[in-house]
């Protein structure tokens, strides 16, 4: 579990983060949704302990950051995985040194242990047979797995997903959010993902934060967010056609 109380962050004189306060429970998808600029990625980010706060705490099952020694940070920052925004692979390396990577960084593993680790990993992404390809010989939603596959090798306590399946097509993009949710369940870890993907909402939004100019303006679940009257959400969940028509029809059936 991730406690996040008043959490404010700002680079010169923009204030980016004002102020947010939530929980993130392990074993759930927790998802941080807002329009693009909305403070998203600087949120995960700060998470992930790459950005300090100005102010506020992040409790990490029990664990104030600020609080631990450098290496203490370090032990803690090495049960996080991560899945950038767009894959983030070594193009050089093959799929297999790419997941192996975080075992090399964190971990005194022998060769054969890590190379046990990697073939259980991509297999548990799909990808059994794809070990000595290289990136760019993959399709973009196997990049994305592999991504995953890096993220989960050092059995991570922590997640942190930002817009995963970005790019992909739906049925792709809702097989990867399926297998972050699986894997989540799983292997009981604290899960949080960046979208704007109103089917990922729909999917895998156990928990919702919505995010609007670095305020927290919602939060909730993907059972309730339709019955929201807040403004800003739905804006932002009508905002797309498909959206629009669904309501529509639902306003055309109560009549
Ligand atoms: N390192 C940085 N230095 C200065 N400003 C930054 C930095 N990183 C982000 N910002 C600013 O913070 C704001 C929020 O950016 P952020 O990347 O968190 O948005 P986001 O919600 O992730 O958007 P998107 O959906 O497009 O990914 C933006 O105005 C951005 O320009
Ligand atoms: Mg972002």
């Amino acid at each position: 579990m991730i406690e996040v109380n008043d959490i404010h962050k700002s680079f010169g004189d923009a204030k980016i983060l004002k102020g947010i306060s939530t929980t993130f429970e392990k074993g759930k998808t927790n998802l941080v949704i807002g329009q693009s600029g909305s403070g998203k990625t600087v949120f995960l980010k700060t998470l992930l302990g790459l950005y300090t706060p100005d102010q506020g705490s992040i409790i990490y099952d029990g664990t104030d950051y600020s609080d631990l020694s450098t290496d203490e940070k370090s032990n803690l920052r090495s049960k996080m995985g991560m899945v950038f925004q767009g894959s983030a692979l070594f193009d050089s390396m093959s799929i297999a040194e790419n997941v192996k990577f975080p075992l090399r960084m964190f971990t005194k593993q022998s060769k054969s242990e890590m190379n046990d680790r990697v073939d259980l990993v991509l297999k548990r992404v799909n990808l059994g047979d794809a070990h000595n390809k290289l990136p760019s010989e993959a399709s973009g939603g196997m990049q994305k797995r592999v991504a995953i596959a890096r993220a989960i090798v050092n059995q991570p306590k922590y997640l942190f997903c930002d817009e995963p399946n970005s790019g992909l097509d739906p049925k792709t993009a809702t097989v990867i959010d399926n297998l972050i949710q699986e894997i989540t369940h799983e292997y009981d870890i604290t899960t949080i993902i960046n979208t704007h993907d109103m089917n990922s909402v729909m999917e895998i939004g156990q928990k919702i934060i919505f995010l609007k100019d670095g305020f927290k303006e919602w939060e909730g679940s993907n059972k309730n967010i339709f019955k929201t009257d807040n403004e800003a959400v739905t804006d932002f969940v009508y905002s797309s056609d498909l959206f629009k028509r669904v309501q529509k029809m639902y306003l055309e059936e109560d009549q």
